[in-house]
């Protein structure tokens, strides 16, 4: 069994931050995503995993180079432009031998990956895709299903009142070799638009849906709420007891009269200074919360500093190696940073 782990999309809905780091590479409790995803394959017994990348691809090589020192076989495969999350597929094409997991790269989830390939081997038919129960399915991709979990129909962004089920989409995908004969090469295709009807036409395509922790990492908001449900316990990666307050990397400097938490987790070299309260917020490696600094509900970047006294609201967030000036007040919802890719 190989894997593929769509790692090219641009993160557009989370920039500034992904103008300096790309999407896969985020961090989650200090960790590139990337690193949980390919432990949580490895773990399953998949260890040869290709990498279809094209936006800031350097960053990803460079972490993880030929999957060596996890004991995997990574093959990179870049994207002059991008071929969208079926196109991706098909591009890699030459390097695929036989049946395949496809993950997207920006799914939190506690999805037993070793029970979804006994599930495919026990079922049979062209493939199998995660699924799960969520209460408003309006922002995501229905899936409609026999009893026997035979997929019918797919239904895009269906309005809340229209939907023909809760059950959606949730990114992670094992097929057969032969579905990539009903992709197009040489273009932009969507697995869910194209690909996925396309299947359902001629071959039996089944659900799988369990009752994971999941969650899409796209949106900042997503990207918080993450950190919250693992220091609360919701998804299994840290030790009990639950809930966490705040966590916080062993090299942080936290001044004994700043405030951390609830769901503060501090990166590697960060400083919170005096009389700071940081709170509902991640800090990258190496930000600066100066004395006085209020930062609730923010993601705050590499490098970053907010000076002294500053305000940052809810849903704000500072990009790489920027700063916040002295006695700023950053209302909620703030963008500050790059805006355009950097590297350093
Ligand atoms: P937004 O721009 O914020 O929508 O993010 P995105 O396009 O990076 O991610 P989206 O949620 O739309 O895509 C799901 C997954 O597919 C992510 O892991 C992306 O990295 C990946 N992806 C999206 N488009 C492409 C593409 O054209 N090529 C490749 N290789 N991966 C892609």
């Amino acid at each position: 069994m190989q894997a593929i782990v769509l790692v090219g999309g641009e993160g557009t809905r989370l920039r500034p931050l992904t103008y300096g780091t790309p999407k896969p590479m985020v961090p989650i409790m200090g960790v590139p995503f990337l690193a949980r995803t390919l432990h949580r394959l490895r773990d399953a017994g998949i260890t040869d995993v290709i990498l279809p990348a094209g936006y800031l691809p350097q960053a990803i090589v460079d972490y993880f180079g030929d999957g060596s020192q996890l004991g995997m076989k990574i093959t990179y495969v870049i994207e002059k432009v991008p071929l969208g999350t079926a196109g991706a597929l098909k591009n890699v094409e030459e390097h695929v031998t036989g049946s395949f997991l496809v993950l997207n790269g920006d799914i939190l989830t506690s999805l037993d990956l070793g029970a979804m390939v006994a599930e495919h081997r026990r079922k049979g038919g062209i493939g199998l895709i995660h699924s799960i129960r969520v209460d408003d399915p309006s922002s995501f991709g229905c899936i409609v299903c026999d009893s026997d979990g035979c997929i019918s129909a797919f239904v895009e962004k269906p309005p809340k009142a229209n939907a023909p089920t809760n059950v959606i989409n949730a990114g992670t995908y094992l097929f057969e070799r032969e579905v990539l004969d009903l992709i197009p090469a040489g273009r932009n295709v969507s697995i869910e638009r194209e690909t996925f009807p396309a299947i359902i036409a001629s071959r039996r395509l089944y659900s799988y849906t369990t009752d994971d922790y999941w969650m899409d990492l796209g949106r900042p908001d997503e990207y918080l709420q993450a950190h919250a449900d693992i220091l609360a316990g919701r998804m299994p990666m840290l030790q009990p007891p639950f809930p966490i307050r705040s966590y916080v990397e062993a090299d942080a400097t936290i001044d004994p009269a700043a405030q951390l938490g609830p769901n503060a987790v501090v990166g590697t070299g960060s400083t919170v200074g005096p009389r700071a309260v940081v709170r509902d917020s991640v800090l990258w490696d190496g930000v600066t919360i100066e004395e006085g600094a209020v930062v609730e509900g923010a993601i705050i970047a590499t490098g970053a500093t907010v000076g002294r006294d500053a305000h940052v609201h809810e849903d704000s967030v500072i990009g790489h190696y920027t700063a916040v000036p002295a006695g700023a007040v950053l209302e909620k919802g703030s963008r500050v940073g790059a805006t355009a890719p950097i590297s350093r």
